[in-house]
């Protein structure tokens, strides 16, 4: 069976989706009561983890599971050592540097940059020569410069909807996001027909070309 490790929440729903389409099903994965983190369909030769999203690389990274499906922000962050083979074309969205609309840079001292992502957002800055001051949070990063714990933030947008509803604006873009399939370097080695196949039945649906 190929070991899939599949990102919990909002993203995993739509991938575990995209393989049921491809062929991939596993129908005890949508009970809403299960509490159940591995699922197995013999007959289609899967098994599905449920794992914390950012959790995904370190599953497929050791070996402990073959494929996995993570955010390329998450790919970013972390740069697992396997093999990035599917842009799956969900998940969409973008890396941005947001702030007030009216954000004046003082470069006479570090920006305070408040992330989930610091490699980033290091990266994104050090490219541009300016001098940050990291603030590492896990979540609501927004509420970070309107309480000016921060100056602006690196953070996901995806409707935009978080940022407007606290009068707040992308100033630049970092990087487009969307879902990728990645494998474990070994697995790719002895599980390459099974892998190319199932590659190709996600490359097929309709929704790539979107
Ligand atoms: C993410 C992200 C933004 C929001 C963007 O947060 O960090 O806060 O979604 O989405 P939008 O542009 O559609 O509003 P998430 O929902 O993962 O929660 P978090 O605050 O715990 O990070």
């Amino acid at each position: 069976m190929i070991r899939i490790a599949l990102p919990k929440g909002r993203l995993g729903d739509k991938v575990y989706d995209i393989l049921e389409q491809a062929g991939y099903s596993c129908p005890q994965i949508k009970d809403p009561d299960t509490r159940k983190l591995v699922f197995e369909n013999p007959a289609a030769g899967v098994a599905y983890f449920c794992v914390k999203p950012t959790d995904v690389p370190v599953y497929v990274e050791r070996g402990a599971a073959d494929l996995g499906i993570a955010g390329k922000d998450i790919l970013l962050e972390y740069s697992p050592d396997v093999y990035e083979l599917l842009d799956l074309g969900i998940g969409k969205c973008r890396m941005c540097i947001a702030g007030y609309k009216d954000f004046y840079d003082d470069r006479s001292r570090a920006l305070r940059v408040a992330t989930k992502f610091p490699h980033i957002a290091r990266s994104y800055y050090e490219e541009k020569g300016r001098d940050i001051d990291i603030i590492k949070l896990h979540g609501s990063i927004e509420l970070a410069p309107i309480l000016s714990l921060s100056d602006v933030i690196c953070d996901i947008v995806e409707t935009g909807t978080t940022l407007r509803e606290n009068n707040l604006t992308v100033l630049a873009e970092v990087v487009p996001i969307s879902a990728r399939l990645v494998c474990n370097k070994v697995s790719w080695q002895f599980h390459q027909d099974e892998i190319s196949k199932m590659m190709a039945a996600l490359s097929k649906r309709e929704a790539m070309k979107k």
